[in-house]
């Protein structure tokens, strides 16, 4: 869609949204998905100002007051926070506030997802309550307020004070609400958030009371009137008066502490009794804040780091299927593009036939799509509320999309197979994977090339990448290719020829055979005319090999002896050095936790596997030995449990040398 229509389109959406949030607290949309729509409209905002429309939503903080309560205006804006997605935005987060010349110190506090509040004392006695409302003007909520009862009504100190915080619903506390709803003919509330706000705007305050809620606070209005420098003083400051402040904040030296705190709280955060969006970072020191000040929008000295979005719900337009170089038959879903956890999903895996039909998944339907980390987008479930009546249940195909011929599933799998092996859609997987980054890495020569290069005829085989550098010329005019970038991919295919011998035989895509496997065989055959040779006796010998790999490389060899030959000759014919192996770790297993002082993650893996060890991510009974670093994570407590011997990096470099 072009940039315009999008801007419209999403302004529209959005708008609605908030609507149906600031005004009807019943949102139809995740809290998750609103975001990444906010983000992708500021995007394009930023990139085609010309577009910019002036009802926009991201030019107001939620210009939503329209009830039946009371105004508040205030006279120091209840502006809202930046968010950020990612720990790279968060360093970039950092070296914006150390533009200003200053080395912060941070507080971390966990977002709570609730209702922002304002609450005024005189003379230490509670006189107002009043909710965000669109930064400028709130809603006067002080009889709903006053049925709170972690709001103290009179202070241990009779100050005049403004704090705000945040209203919030307990998850039993909604539960048994919802359950009470539903007994009741009554819909049940979304989420503890709607309810909260629900409760917090009703015009008859016994109805909050019965609803019971709860407040931590965070903002200390004008805190230089009570001599408070900083917002840990504030936290506890707070604490002093009287008030509930959310236990869990922590003062971070640098934006990597920052880092760790979120990185913490990602999945612990599960255990609470209250629902927490993200961890809101400020610089601690009020003076730096004021030195680093605020945009109309939202302050520049601190920012609202959200965790990664999970599951988004978007529309399933298509059911595509992609052959592998296994010859795998994979059937995908072609998605309204959604942001999840940072990045813009449109394709997500349906994996095989198995699992598209147990979740009864159908082209028209409204999908949950999960994406964690790294992993590859996967659709989890339908919304069947949103099924239409006209929906087909999904078939399998049982041909091979690309060459036609049957495909074949093995009674105890569940993905189908084209086993022609001139399949062309296999034969280019296979070319795709060679040059990737797992594999040999050839920057430059990415999955379109590759296909074009197939399709062009110049490549048919993994030897012929090596060759393309006698048709320099004709490449020059391939569409998308120059004289510059031809000569820098050739470059880097030669460059190829260096890579080790596991890179290589990782990108021979031999079944079973990844990264580490190839790691394994090259130590013990130390080149690919030696590991031609080997046997499935010798091979189940190794530890770690088991008789499917075995076989399966033997058979790769068998077959493809000349390729491989060819691919000797041609220069791509690495020997690795190292392959008598100390023994010292011979079969011992490591878990890395923590930072270590000295060595990086990657030079301790690289020390364990020149010594004969593993090393792995998680401990379990099989770890030998846990190399324990500073802050270490939950890995550290795992040890603990289970007995593992826990040894500090002095140690570990002592058992190196010893
Ligand atoms: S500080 C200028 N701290 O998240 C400072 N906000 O966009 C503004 N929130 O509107 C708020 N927990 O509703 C702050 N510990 C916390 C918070 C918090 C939740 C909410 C609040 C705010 C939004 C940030």
């Amino acid at each position: 869609m072009d940039p315009k229509n999008r801007i419209e389109y999403l302004v529209n959406l959005l708008n609605r949204y908030n609507e149906e949030y600031y005004i009807y607290d019943s949102p139809t949309v995740s809290d998750f998905e609103y975001d990444a729509l906010m983000r992708e409209l500021e995007d394009l905002e930023k990139n085609y100002p010309e577009y910019v429309l002036p009802n926009s939503p991201t030019r107001k903080v939620g210009d939503y007051v329209e009830s039946k309560l009371e105004k508040v205006y205030y006279s120091t804006p209840m502006i809202s926070l930046a968010n950020a997605f990612s720990h790279d935005e968060l360093r970039e987060f950092d070296k914006r506030v150390k533009s200003f010349g200053v080395i912060p110190t941070y507080v971390c506090e966990l977002k709570i997802d609730g209702i922002a509040s304002s609450s005024h004392f005189t003379n230490g006695k509670f006189t107002l309550g009043a909710t965000r409302g669109n930064g400028a003007v709130g809603e006067n909520i002080t009889n709903n307020m006053l049925t709170i009862k972690s709001l103290p009504k009179e202070l241990k100190m009779k100050l005049d004070v403004e704090v705000r915080g945040e209203v919030y619903m307990k998850k039993t506390v909604f539960e048994s609400l919802n359950e009470e709803r539903i007994k009741n003919g009554e819909d049940p509330f979304k989420n503890p958030r709607n309810a909260a706000g629900g409760s917090l705007r009703q015009l008859d305050s016994s109805i909050t009371r019965d609803r019971e809620l709860d407040l931590f606070v965070y903002t200390l209005v004008n805190p230089e009137k009570y001599g408070i420098k900083k917002q840990s003083e504030a936290l506890e400051f707070f604490t002093a008066l009287g008030f509930e402040v959310n236990p869990n904040w922590r003062l971070c030296k640098d934006i990597e502490e920052v880092i760790n705190y979120v990185e913490d709280w990602k999945d612990k955060r599960k255990e609470l009794n209250y629902e927490t969006d993200g961890v809101v970072i400020k610089v601690n020191d009020f003076a730096m804040q004021e030195l680093i000040g605020s945009t109309v929008k939202s302050p520049r000295y601190a920012i609202a780091y959200k965790f990664p979005a999970l599951e988004v719900e978007t529309k399933l337009l298509d059911i595509k299927f992609t052959i592998g170089r296994t010859g795998v038959v994979t059937p995908n879903a072609v998605l309204t593009p959604v942001m999840i956890a940072g990045s813009l999903v449109q394709r997500a895996t349906l994996n095989n036939e198995d699992f598209v039909i147990t979740r009864d998944i159908r082209i028209g339907d409204t999908v949950v799509v999960r994406k964690a980390g790294e992993i590859i987008p996967e659709v989890v479930r339908v919304n069947l509320d949103k099924r239409s009546s006209d929906s087909v249940p999904f078939k399998m195909i049982d041909t091979c999309p690309i060459c036609g011929s049957r495909l074949v599933r093995n009674e105890a799998e569940a993905d189908h197979y084209c086993l022609n092996e001139n399949c062309e859609g296999r034969i280019k997987a296979n070319l795709i994977y060679f040059a990737s980054r797992p594999a040999m890495n050839i920057e430059g020569l990415g999955e379109r090339l590759v296909s074009d290069l197939y399709d062009l005829n110049y490549i048919r085989k993994i030897t012929d990448f090596y060759r393309l550098k006698f048709y320099q010329k004709d490449l020059e005019l391939i569409e998308g290719l120059g004289q510059k970038s031809v000569q820098t991919l050739l470059d880097n295919i030669e460059l190829s020829k260096n890579n080790s011998l596991p890179l290589v035989i990782t990108s021979l895509g031999i079944r079973f055979v990844g990264g580490k496997v190839s790691k394994t065989l090259a130590k013990y055959y130390n080149s690919l005319s030696k590991l031609m040779d080997a046997k499935v006796e010798d091979l189940v010998a190794i530890k770690d090999i088991g008789i499917q790999i075995a076989k399966s490389v033997v058979e790769f060899f068998d077959k493809n002896r000349d390729l491989i030959n060819e691919l000797i000759e041609i220069g791509v014919n690495p020997i690795e050095e190292n392959a008598s192996v100390s023994q010292k770790f011979l079969g011992k297993t490591f878990v890395l936790t923590g930072k270590l002082e000295n060595l990086t993650r990657e030079d301790a893996t690289r020390i364990i596997e020149e010594n004969g060890g593993t090393t792995s991510s998680s401990v379990s009974k099989k770890t030998d030995y846990v190399l324990l670093g500073t802050d270490p994570g939950s890995k550290y407590t795992k040890a603990v449990e289970l007995g593992i011997k826990i040894i500090s990096e002095e140690e570990f470099m002592n058992l190196v040398n010893s």
